[in-house]
């Protein structure tokens, strides 16, 4: 039995929480050495008496000291804070495996910090490849960090490969996507589609960034990006379609035709307990996929007029350096604003397709940002998501004036 001692990243997130729930089912197997979340106090204080991790972080300084405050009852537990807590719980010489399980760009340095220090690291924070995927790789490769894909699209297509990032005679890869909860909402009535209908997922339970990215499918783009740099593909050999059923994850084509796919029921589990138990395999108990009850598998391509978003990843990807970091910030800015209410669904896109006109511009320019051409170094990966930020604040702010005051 291969034992781990685990920090869980985004601990009180919709994969944290399914992490745990997979470790509850085989506690000798996985003690943990640390928790880690942003600000969700009560959550964390309950994980701690559940799992009695030997740290706790919290991002957020006044949500440590809250979990400090109840410390009597968790008094085992040393309580860190901030991005430093986050670094050292990730390179602890403790842990052997990481879940870099925290949404977005700032899950970039903890994964970063994990893989400097040679762990066994599973992504479920595809930002982190979006935004410096090829340095992330090419870092593991130096520090012998074992980079575990838990994204289930991603973890398929491992699987595909008989548990391996890399496999001789790939000629593609498939991804599938589900095509989230507007894949037969006619584009003409897009304009009504409410907050709530945004993030009514048909298929999977999941955070509410990642839920929106999945109606817009940003959230498939960001993943091709992922799966170029984690299996080392050419843009050309990774397709996505539409796959309504979410129950064929992906699917690997080989020079001589054999096509290998990965099927199950749309539950994080699976991925999360391969991860774990790499290269092993722990048993689940779970509903098992009964083909019978599903009838049919239905594939279709993705259509370009209700998935703008999408093409902006794939348009990103082809400029490559740091124009997918840059709009992968300008997304998560762009889609934070959203879940705040800021404008209606169909302006998502429309904001990041201006953006990316901008950043076209920027390149052009006489004195383009050097992080826009290449990421040469995480500093690079920093500032090419700063601009995408700033690029997305402001045409947000244009948006806005743009607008008739409705009380005129
Ligand atoms: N959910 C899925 O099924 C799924 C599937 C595949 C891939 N992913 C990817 O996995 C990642 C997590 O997604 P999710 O759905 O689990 O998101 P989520 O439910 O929103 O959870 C996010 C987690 O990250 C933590 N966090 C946020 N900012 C942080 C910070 N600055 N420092 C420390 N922790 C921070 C949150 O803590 P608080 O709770 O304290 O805010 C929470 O624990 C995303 O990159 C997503 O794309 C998710």
């Amino acid at each position: 039995m291969n034992e781990k001692t685990l920090t869980v990243l985004g601990s009180t997130g919709s994969i944290g929480v399914s992490v745990l729930d997979v470790v509850a089912r085989h506690r000798e197997r996985y003690p943990i050495h640390a928790l880690a979340a942003h600000s969700n106090v009560e959550r964390m204080a309950a994980q701690i008496e559940t799992f009695r991790p030997k740290v706790a972080v919290m991002f957020d300084g006044e949500a440590a000291q809250r979990l400090r405050e109840l410390r009597p009852r968790n008094g085992r537990t040393a309580v860190l804070v901030g991005m430093e807590g986050l670094l050292e719980v990730a390179s602890a010489p403790e842990t052997d495996h990481v879940v870099a399980g925290i949404v977005g760009a700032v899950g970039l340095l903890p994964a970063h910090a994990a893989i400097e220090a040679g762990k066994e690291v599973s992504l479920a924070n595809k930002e982190v490849l979006v935004l410096a995927g090829e340095l992330m790789v090419s870092r593991a490769r130096e520090t012998g960090a074992v980079l575990l894909p838990m994204d289930s699209e991603h973890n398929a297509v491992f699987q595909c490969l008989g548990g391996s990032t890399t496999a001789p005679g790939v000629e593609r890869v498939v991804l599938t996507a589900s095509g989230g909860p507007f894949r037969d909402l006619a584009p003409e009535a897009f304009g009504a589609i409410t907050l709530e209908q945004a993030l009514a997922h048909p298929n999977w339970k999941m955070g509410p960034k990642i839920t929106i990215d999945s109606a817009t499918m940003m959230n498939k783009g960001l993943e091709v990006i992922e799966a170029r740099w984690l299996f080392g593909l050419p843009p050309e050999k990774i397709e996505v379609l539409i796959h309504r059923q979410s129950i064929v994850h992906a699917l690997v084509e080989f020079e001589d035709g054999s096509v290998i796919a990965q099927l199950g029921l749309p539950d994080m589990r699976t991925p999360i307990a391969a991860c774990l138990a790499y290269p092993e395999r722990i048993a689940l108990r779970l509903p098992r996929l009964d083909l019978t009850q599903v009838g049919k598998l239905e594939f279709e391509a993705v259509p370009r007029e209700r998935y703008p978003a999408f093409f902006l990843a794939l348009e990103a990807m082809h400029a490559g350096g740091g124009v997918p970091a840059l709009l992968n910030g300008a997304n998560e800015t762009v889609v934070a604003a959203y879940l705040d209410h800021a404008f209606p669904f169909t302006e998502i896109a429309a904001i990041l397709e201006k953006v990316m006109r901008k950043a076209g511009a920027l390149a052009k320019s006489e004195a383009p940002p050097p992080c826009l051409a290449a990421i040469r170094g995480i500093a690079d990966a920093i500032e090419a998501d700063a601009l995408g930020r700033s690029l997305a604040a402001e045409t947000m702010a244009e948006t806005r004036s743009r607008k008739p005051d409705p009380g005129k």
